[in-house]
Order: C-alpha cells, then sequence, then structure tokens
C-alpha cells in the first residue's frame, strides 16, 4: 500500500490517534520504499513495534502460541470498549450490538478474501471447528479423515461423532520433513474411501509449525467428493494469504493468537453453498437456513471484545501482513539456520522456508522436552512449551513482532550448551 493511502486510510481508525502508534509512525513513513524482506530485517522498525508492547522483564517470551499479547495500543482501546459498554449496558446490546459484530465479521471476511455473509465472529478455533464436526449430518458409517498431529479439541469432537452417530475417525501421521507436496497430498489421498465425508487438516501444524499443502489437498479431496476442513488456529495475522486461493469448504481461526485480538475472539468462515449443510450448535431458527447467522448464535457475551478486533486489524494493517510474515519468517530461519545441523540437535520444521512461518520446534536428544523447557526457563529464563508426542519431542518456539534477534542468540547460545556443542 503507498504511504499517502495507507496514512488516509488509518485516519479513520481510532488507533491512529494513539500515542505509541504515533511513536511509529516515522519508521512506517520510510517503509513503503522496502521489500517486505527488506523491511523483515530493519531492526529499528521492529525495535520500535516492540515498544508499542508492555512485556513482562523476568522471561524472554518465546511461546506465543498460545495467545499473543495485545500491543499497548489495542489493549487499551479495549479497555476502552470495555468501559464504554458498561456505560451503555443494554442500550448498546438492544441498538447496535448485531450490526457492530457483522461490520466486525465483513471486516475479517474482506481481511481473507472472503465474500460478507460466509464469516462469523466466534470465541476461537475450537468453537468454529466444533461447529462444522457437530453440525454435520453423520451416518453410521461415514467415514473423517484427520492426523494425530492436530489439535486435541477438535479430534475429541470427532471421537464424540463416534461414538454418538458411529461414524468412523481414520487418523494419520503427517511428516515432520515431507520430500515435497506429493507426499503430504498422497498420504491424504490414500485415507480417503467411498465413506469419507469430510477431511480435517491444519494449515499450520502448532507443535511443528509446518505449513500444509492445503489447495492441493483440497484439490485431491474434491476430485474424490470430500469436503475440507481447515484448522487455521496459527494463520490469521501471521501468514498472508487469501481464502478463495485455498478453496476449502470449512477454516477456523483463532484471532487471539497472531491478529493479538483479546482472549476469546476467534472467526470461522464456511464456503456460502456449505452453510445451509451445517446443523447449528446452539438454537437459532429465525435466519434462513443459507444465513451464516444461524450458525452464530452466542447468546449474551463480552461484545467490547468483539470491537477490539477491529483495533487488531488497524494494528495488523499498520504492521503490513507481508512485513508482519517476513519477520516471522526471518525470526524463525535466524535461530533454525544456527542449529539445525548440530550434533544432538533436530529441528523437527521443515528446512524449506515456504513450509513454515515463524512457529517450529527443536529437541536436543540427550534430554527430555519437559526437560528442555525446564532448563531453558530456569537457566536461560526463556518460556516455551514441551511437545512430547505425535512424533514430535522438542521444545516449540514462537517469537513475536516484538522478539529481538539479541533475544534469539540467547536461545541459540542455551541450545547449543544443552546439546553439548
Ligand atoms: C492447531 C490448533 N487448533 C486449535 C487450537 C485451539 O485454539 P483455541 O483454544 O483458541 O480454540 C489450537 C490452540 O493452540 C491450535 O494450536
Amino acid at each position: 500500500m503507498k504511504k499517502r493511502t495507507f496514512l488516509k486510510s488509518l485516519a479513520g481508525s481510532t488507533l491512529f490517534s494513539t500515542s505509541l502508534y504515533r511513536t511509529l509512525e516515522p519508521y512506517l513513513l520510510g517503509m513503503d520504499q522496502m521489500t517486505p524482506q527488506e523491511a523483515a530485517e530493519n531492526e529499528e522498525f521492529w525495535l520500535a513495534v516492540r515498544r508499542t508492547y508492555r512485556l513482562k522483564p523476568d522471561y524472554i517470551n518465546l511461546e506465543n502460541g498460545y495467545y499473543c499479547l495485545m500491543p499497548q495500543d489495542i489493549e487499551s482501546r479495549y479497555m476502552d470498549h470495555l468501559r464504554n459498554m458498561n456505560y451503555q449496558a443494554s442500550y448498546y446490546m438492544r441498538t447496535v450490538q448485531w450490526d457492530n459484530k457483522k461490520a466486525v465479521a465483513d471486516r475479517l471476511a474482506a481481511l481473507i478474501g472472503a465474500d460478507p455473509g460466509e464469516v462469523i465472529v466466534t470465541r476461537n478455533t475450537t468453537e468454529s471447528l466444533d461447529t462444522v464436526i457437530a453440525g454435520k449430518h453423520w451416518q453410521s458409517g461415514d467415514e473423517a479423515i484427520m492426523a494425530e498431529q492436530d489439535y486435541g479439541a477438535m479430534v475429541n469432537q470427532f471421537r464424540l461423532m463416534a461414538d454418538r452417530y458411529g461414524m468412523v475417525n481414520k487418523i494419520l501421521s503427517v511428516p515432520n520433513h515431507p520430500k515435497d507436496d506429493g507426499e503430504i497430498v498422497n498420504l491424504y489421498a490414500s485415507a480417503i474411501t467411498p465413506k469419507t465425508k469430510l477431511l480435517m487438516v491444519c494449515h499450520m501444524v502448532n507443535i511443528t509449525g509446518q505449513i500444509l499443502p492445503i489447495r492441493k489437498i483440497c484439490d485431491m479431496a474434491h476430485s474424490k467428493g470430500v469436503e475440507v476442513m481447515v484448522d487455521g488456529a496459527h494463520m490469521i495475522g501471521h501468514v498472508d494469504f487469501n481464502i478463495k486461493d485455498l478453496d476449502c469448504d470449512y477454516y477456523g481461526s483463532s484471532l487471539h493468537k497472531w491478529l493479538s485480538c483479546p482472549l476469546g475472539t476467534g472467526l470461522l468462515y464456511v464456503r456460502k453453498d456449505k452453510i445451509s449443510g451445517l446443523w447449528p450448535i446452539y438454537g437459532d431458527y429465525g435466519p434462513a437456513a443459507t444465513d451464516i447467522a444461524r450458525l452464530n448464535h452466542t447468546g449474551t457475551h463480552p461484545c467490547h471484545s468483539d470491537l477490539a478486533i477491529n483495533d487488531a486489524i488497524d494494528y495488523y494493517h499498520m504492521i503490513g501482513p507481508q512485513r508482519k510474515e517476513a519477520r516471522m519468517r526471518y525470526l524463525q530461519q535466524y535461530w533454525t539456520s544456527q542449529v539445525r545441523d548440530l550434533t544432538n540437535v533436530v529441528v523437527n520444521t521443515p528446512r524449506d522456508p515456504v513450509r513454515s512461518c515463524g512457529i517450529a520446534n527443536a529437541g536436543v536428544t540427550t534430554m527430555t522436552p519437559q526437560e528442555m523447557a525446564d532448563t531453558l526457563l530456569k537457566k536461560y529464563r526463556i518460556w516455551t512449551v514441551a511437545i512430547d508426542g505425535q512424533d514430535v519431542h522438542g521444545c516449540r518456539i514462537c517469537p513475536n513482532v516484538y522478539t529481538t534477534r539479541d533475544e534469539l542468540d540467547v536461545l541459540v547460545q542455551a541450545i547449543r550448551e544443552m546439546s553439548g556443542n
């Protein structure tokens, strides 16, 4: 986006007036001269971004995969919404609540390239994907495909469907280092039978950060009459993509992860022609079967959180989706490239840059993942999470836009020392 258009587009946003935004402005003005890759390596800019966060000094936070804390600009707008909600109370709820929520959903739709009316705001990926899994009309003997590397909550929802309707789940294992897209596509293809109704696949595997070839999987599955539901918990706000390019049927994401929205915000995309095929979990009889609103009966809920999604989208545009993606990938490659070939170190994330972005996973073969996480925290003051299962043994490392190279140098040195290098 050109400088003038960019500033004009932000001028209408309330975030534009926050003091922290103003501290970023001088850096942003120079950014449109740079390619995303050049911007990714501009430490001055990212240090300015870092200053928009309030970071706990006790540790280096490399566990942003669970929840990406809000920068202060978004946090303060969120608090404003909360105060305003508490001031207007039921008046807000009875007048503009639903129009505002719909406007936010339409903005999210635009962000991912969906049509208005294909996206609803949910609380999280769990709610989004469970709405699809539990909303399908399962018959005894129907089959669904998923991977052991998928998120447990979704796999459990499929298990419940199996108990309730006698449908059958087929669980495959995604290799950490596929030789090419074909290997992954063939893996999913080989699990399909004439009884397969739904295939669940992660856009980014949460324990390793591996990005899967969704478009190719969708093309293959559709050619066999199978629908595809994508778990995009880690993609929105992290990797810049267009949902139409994926051609999936359903997509769920958590906005409190990489879009830096408040906790308890998510998104569900349902392709228009698939909406009427889903049975709502929470009763709503009003909207037409083809209206996605019938899948979105939330009852009374924290509507101030919905409003802060607007601010998070402003912030994301301010950073620049392509710049953020390039920075996240740069940070990951910065540390993995230094430890990948060390003895006693196993990097569980593919080397090819198109197969990952900011998240990666590495283990030290002489310690358990939990020992590694404990040592990282106690000895090096690095906060991560241990992953020990599903063919992945190591610590998941999730930096964020505020992470510095110096912090990653501490991680690299720690891995060197722990692995005896
Ligand atoms: C791949 C994946 N799917 C789904 C979820 C569930 O997200 P939430 O707890 O926000 O619903 C997570 C959470 O980390 C995840 O990593």
